[in-house]
């Protein structure tokens, strides 16, 4: 009796097991060169400052109100303040527009910042190639951009996903290949820790600036839109280092006031159409605070008759199946999950887990407490979610994984690589990652999205 029911029991568990394994997604098998991954040094190509007296660097923008009409230029002038002032004119005249900003200056330690100029550019035409130039009076530089079309429905739009970049030659090559993918992205949405600067001795600013000057080759011509990681925190008492995000909020801006938030760290921009709400992992978001109180009335304004696609992005994922970060997204995730579910979420991005990995449509929010339903379930009304802090910073990749694969995993692979989420109408999305290690065109994994709102078919089942 007593050895039946041994292998019978043997039997099951073994069945349970491979039905688990069956169950869970796929763990690419794809096999990388194992290399280190390592910063770029400091007389890089990628960190040059450019020529000329006081000439602006780091220069980026990013989008300046709710609906895309304005954008925000910032830039660091090194050798005196200089004018805030910057020129801008569309394609097609001839008359040129000035607007004036401000610049600011902050200390980090033993650090002091150079001139930290941010210029707000309002009433600017939908759809339209701008010129701008600023290092006015000294050595003036001009970029360009597009402004997105008029917030509506059926505006396609073209996404780009980078998280976790860092500055390593591997960050290069991410930037690189978001760059050169066929599939032109137009905005950048990024899921926060920017810089790792707090990896260097007394979290060396100097490394705030480098990855400045490094990415500016894309974010001078398209607006990347912002998230605080943790790596943005720069919080160092032993050093008299108290004020959280010290560097971030001097150097990067964002338009919260137009969302009516109350801090920089979570708000939302509407963009052709897509509603993307930014949320932030490393500020308070339990009940009763700013950030709670915010997302509550923000979520019943999303009119999908005119954003169709609501996405949101975070730092930490709360759909993790490595052993890095392992639950770190979990108190979040019980406070917010069910309004996910209610409004029916399009995607979520989050970074932090130096990996890549997408969700099915699950969701977990039955628990409470006492009953025990604790298990994710499918649920076509949830998010799909994907962790994307992939970039490729100094800290390496994370390669191990909890197993077996959760049933909640649909595909997860450790490669660096970017994202591209391809908007065409209302109802349909092109979702797609390309590793670094392939050619840049190439998709190492991909999905079809159909809009929670226009279109509730389940998409597991009929894409890949
Ligand atoms: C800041 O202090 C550190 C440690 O004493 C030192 O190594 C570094 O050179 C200093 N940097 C500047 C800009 O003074
Ligand atoms: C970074 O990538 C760019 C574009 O591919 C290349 O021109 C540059 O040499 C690279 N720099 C480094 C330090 O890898
Ligand atoms: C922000 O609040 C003001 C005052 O309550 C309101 O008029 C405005 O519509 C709100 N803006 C958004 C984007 O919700
Ligand atoms: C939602 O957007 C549609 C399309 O722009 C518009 O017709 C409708 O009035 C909006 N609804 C609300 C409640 O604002
Ligand atoms: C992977 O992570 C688990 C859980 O933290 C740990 O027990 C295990 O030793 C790790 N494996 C490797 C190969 O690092
Ligand atoms: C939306 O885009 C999809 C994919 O390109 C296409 O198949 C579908 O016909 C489009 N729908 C409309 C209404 O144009
Ligand atoms: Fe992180």
């Amino acid at each position: 009796m007593g050895c039946c029911w041994g292998s019978v029991l043997g039997a099951l568990v073994l069945l349970l097991s491979v039905l688990d394994l069956c169950n869970g997604g796929t763990t690419s098998a794809f096999v990388r060169k194992v290399e280190k991954t390592v910063d770029m040094p400091l007389d890089s190509d990628v960190f040059r400052t450019p020529p000329g007296y006081n000439a602006p660097q780091q220069v980026h923008i990013t989008q300046g109100d709710l609906e895309g009409k304005a954008v925000i230029v910032s830039w660091v002038t090194m050798d005196e303040p200089g004018l805030s002032k910057v020129l801008y004119w569309s394609e097609n005249s001839k008359h040129k527009h000035k607007a004036k900003g401000i610049f600011v200056t902050y200390k980090f330690y033993n650090y002091t910042s150079g001139y930290i100029h941010h210029c707000e550019i309002k009433n600017l035409k939908f759809n339209t190639k701008y010129y701008y130039e600023v290092g006015i009076g000294h050595t003036p530089r001009t970029f360009w951009f597009m402004t997105p079309p008029e917030v509506g429905p059926d505006v396609p739009y073209t996404f780009g996903l980078i998280g976790d970049l860092g500055q390593s030659y591997d960050s290069n090559k991410t930037l690189t290949h978001y760059e050169l993918n066929p599939t032109k992205g137009q905005t950048v949405l990024f899921v926060g820790d920017l810089s790792y600067a707090d990896n260097y001795p007394f979290h060396d600013n100097v490394r705030w600036d480098t990855w400045g000057r490094f990415t500016e080759r894309s974010a001078a011509y398209q607006p990347w839109i912002w998230t605080a990681g943790n790596h943005e925190l720069d919080f160092f008492p032993e050093i008299g280092e108290t004020e959280p995000f010290k560097p971030y909020t001097h150097r990067y801006p964002v338009p919260y006031k137009a969302s009516n938030s109350t801090a920089p760290f979570w708000y939302s921009i509407k963009r052709a159409s897509a509603y993307i709400i930014v949320l932030a992992s490393y500020s308070a978001y339990g009940k009763y605070t700013p950030q709670y109180k915010w997302l509550e009335q923000e979520l019943p304004k999303v009119n999908r008759s005119e954003t169709p696609w609501l996405i949101v992005l975070m730092h930490a994922p709360w759909y993790n199946s490595y052993n890095y970060h392992y639950m770190e997204g979990e108190t979040m995730r019980v406070m917010y999950e069910p309004w996910f579910v209610k409004y029916k979420v399009d995607v979520v991005f989050a970074g932090h887990v130096h990996a890549y990995e997408r969700s099915e449509r699950v969701s977990n929010v039955a628990y409470n407490i006492v009953n025990g339903i604790c298990t994710p379930v499918k649920d076509q009304s949830a998010p799909v979610y994907i962790t994307i802090g992939d970039g490729g910073n100094l800290e390496g990749l994370a390669t191990n994984m909890t197993e077996p694969q959760p049933e909640y995993s649909a595909f997860r692979e450790a490669s660096f690589g970017h994202a591209i989420f391809d908007i065409k109408n209302r109802t349909h999305a092109y979702y797609s990652w390309h590793r670094n290690q392939d050619g840049y065109a190439v998709e190492a994994d991909s999905l079809w999205f159909f809009n929670r709102y226009w279109h509730q078919i389940d998409d597991s089942t009929t894409a890949q």
